[in-house]
């Protein structure tokens, strides 16, 4: 949460800023801000997205070739223009951006007010700015000495830059626990919380470990050491990022752009690993811990929102491909429940972002305790990715659109390919079987594109339905994880009540809230336990509800009973997921849009929550 980015070179940094800062709005939007030397310290700040920032700065002094700038998703003090950062030292010679929490922020702030500090904002990051003051005053350090021994004494998450008007010739930056990476190009340095806003000025880059801290200055070498004082060698990786991916592309929003990737992004996530030649699912990020899967006594899935639904459909496919049992927990209970965790066990980690706090710290206490950890993230170079022991990136792409779409497809592609491959290790699946599904998946993307021609229907629907004020979504097996996607889409970005519900369960609580006002969204292709649905069908359809119904090409039945069906093709009920949410998230995209709502930036979220 917060994005952060920063420039020093030859160009004008106002511009890169602006449209760096755009480019991680995703990352927190409900406030935002500039920081700019040039002789002086120009500092803009603004409630409100970043074009707000942008029209208040029009016209004023943004000249500069070094600067700092910041988009929040609030913590420590409510969105106004006061909180926003970038925040000042106290003779206002430094200026901060951060991205975290200082956990010990109201100690360190008593003890500077004691020492005559006086604070604007309610952040606990105008906080740790003074501190880095107060250290440099009283110990008579220089600036970088200066940041170095204030962040002995922080607890807690940063990723932060620092400017100084004194010495506008330099960045200094640190991280722990936020992301971070540095871009090194002909004579200029960006810093971002990810590689979005730098790809277009260079390719390559430093993604910073935790506790350690840069020094970029004009015509030097960037200059990396840890908080403890060590010199570090920055080892540079190249960006393979494709700037398109950065734009809309002709779509309107992110999110409908990205829900019409998914064709594509599964064909990546599948690229060198479903060899259909040979018939075989190949893995390589997680090859030398087949023998510790295929023995694992029990697997965890671990993850929070969307990617919790993609494990809950990994649970399916394990235990039904693999028989071993499997865990699916949301990373946030698990890490404070005291759980019972061995070295016999596999924890599989599920994020998009690769930033989530919960799962992270909950793989990270996994970790201790001895269990193996594997990874499914799609942000390369993420943090959550440096703290597992291995795993498989889903390569969907950047997804922009808050709410998670191409992602969750990928995740449940990774997830198939590794149970198919650990089944077939295990022995607990025929080859013909095998052979199979590997063949199905890799017509999968084909698929995909089939069901967005559902786009106009799906729209029509939409139309009747955007001013509904409750939507109950219906499933069984290997749809009931589909239906919890479908709803949670629907409250992410338009804003109405929804649930997801294993449509058996519907007769235990939620029926009683069925009549001629409650659209029932039940997924009921013909595999699986269709005739069962067609009952659950009839149930809703007896208290006067209204059925969407997502069924098998060629269906009769349920078209007789529903009132509206959205048709997908007809696959094996393990791939259903994978086709079956595509019609859902359209659903939820065109009533978000019809309801005027912001569908890429939905109000209140991020799509990264480095907080928990
Ligand atoms: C946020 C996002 C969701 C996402 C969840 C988990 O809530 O808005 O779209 O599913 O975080 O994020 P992760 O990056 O770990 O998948």
């Amino acid at each position: 949460m917060c994005g952060i980015v920063a420039y020093l070179g030859d160009k004008q940094a106002y511009p890169i800023l602006i449209k760096g800062l755009k480019r991680l709005e995703y990352r927190g939007y409900d406030s935002s801000g500039v920081a700019l030397i040039n002789g002086d310290l120009n500092l803009y700040k603004r409630k409100g997205k970043v074009a707000e920032l942008e029209k208040f700065a029009k016209g004023k002094n943004v000249e500069g070739t070094v600067g700092i700038a910041h988009t929040r998703w609030a913590t420590h003090g409510e969105p106004n223009d006061v909180n926003a950062h970038p925040h000042t030292s106290q003779d206002k010679n430094l200026a901060i951006i951060h991205n975290g929490i200082i956990e010990n922020y109201n100690v360190l702030k008593e003890e500077l007010i004691n020492r005559g500090h006086v604070f604007e904002s309610e952040t606990d990051t105008e906080v740790l700015i003074h501190l880095v003051e107060d250290v440099q005053q009283n110990e008579n350090v220089d600036l970088v000495e200066a940041v170095r021994i204030a962040l002995n004494q922080v607890v807690g998450a940063y990723a932060m830059v620092i400017i100084s008007k004194k010495d506008d010739g330099k960045l200094i930056a640190a991280k722990k626990g936020s992301p971070m990476v540095i871009g090194v190009g002909d004579n200029e340095f960006l810093i971002a919380s990810d590689a979005t806003p730098i790809v277009e000025y260079t390719r390559k880059v430093v993604y910073l470990e935790d506790e350690e801290m840069a020094v970029m200055e004009r015509g030097k070498e960037l200059q990396l050491k840890s908080i403890s004082n060590i010199k570090h060698t920055p080892y540079f990786q190249e960006l393979t990022m494709n700037l398109d991916v950065l734009e809309k592309g002709g779509y309107d929003h992110f999110m409908l752009k990205e829900i019409f990737e998914q064709p594509t992004s599964i064909k990546e996530t599948m690229r060198g690993r479903l060899r259909i030649d040979d018939g075989v699912v190949w893995l390589g990020g997680i090859r030398e811990y087949t023998a510790k899967l295929k023995n694992a006594k029990r697997i965890l899935m671990i993850a929070c929102g969307t990617s919790w639904h993609a494990g809950l459909v990994g649970e399916y496919l394990f235990e039904d491909l693999t028989r071993i049992p499997v865990e699916v927990e949301y990373a946030s209970e698990f890490r404070y429940r005291n759980p019972i965790i061995t070295e016999d066990d596999v924890v599989i980690a599920i994020s998009q972002s690769g930033e989530t706090a919960d799962t992270l710290a909950a793989i990270k206490m996994a970790k201790e305790k001895g269990a193996t950890i594997l990874g499914i993230c799609n942000v390369v170079g993420s943090s959550i990715p440096r703290h597992t022991d291995a795993g498989s990136y889903t390569h969907a792409g950047p997804e922009i659109g808050v709410a998670s779409t191409k992602a969750f497809t990928s995740q449940v592609t990774i997830l198939t390919m590794m149970a198919l491959m650990i089944a077939k290790e295990r022995g607990t699946i025929s080859r013909s079987r095998y052979h199979q599904l590997v063949y199905e998946l890799e017509t999968i993307p084909e698929k995909v594109e089939e069901v967005l021609k559902t786009n106009d229907i799906v729209k029509k629907i939409s139309a009747l339905y955007k001013d509904s004020r409750n939507f109950l979504y219906l499933g069984r097996g290997y749809n009931f994880p589909v239906a919890l996607e479908g709803a949670l889409k629907l409250k992410e970005i338009s804003y109405i009540h929804a649930e997801g519900y294993p449509a058996a369960e519907m007769k235990h609580g939620p029926i009683a809230l069925i009549d001629e006002e409650m659209p029932v969204v039940v997924i009921a292709p013909k595999r699986g336990h269709y005739d069962k649905l067609v009952s659950n069908i009839q149930e809703v359809k007896a208290r006067k509800g209204k059925v969407i119904a997502v069924v098998t090409k060629g269906d009769v039945d349920v078209a007789k009973i529903a009132d509206h069906v959205i048709e997908i093709p007809d696959v094996d009920e393990l791939l259903v997921p994978l086709i079956a949410t595509v019609p859902l998230q359209l659903l939820s995209y065109y009533i978000a849009v019809m309801r005027g709502c912001n569908v890429d930036q939905p109000r209140n979220l991020a799509k990264s929550v480095t907080v928990e």
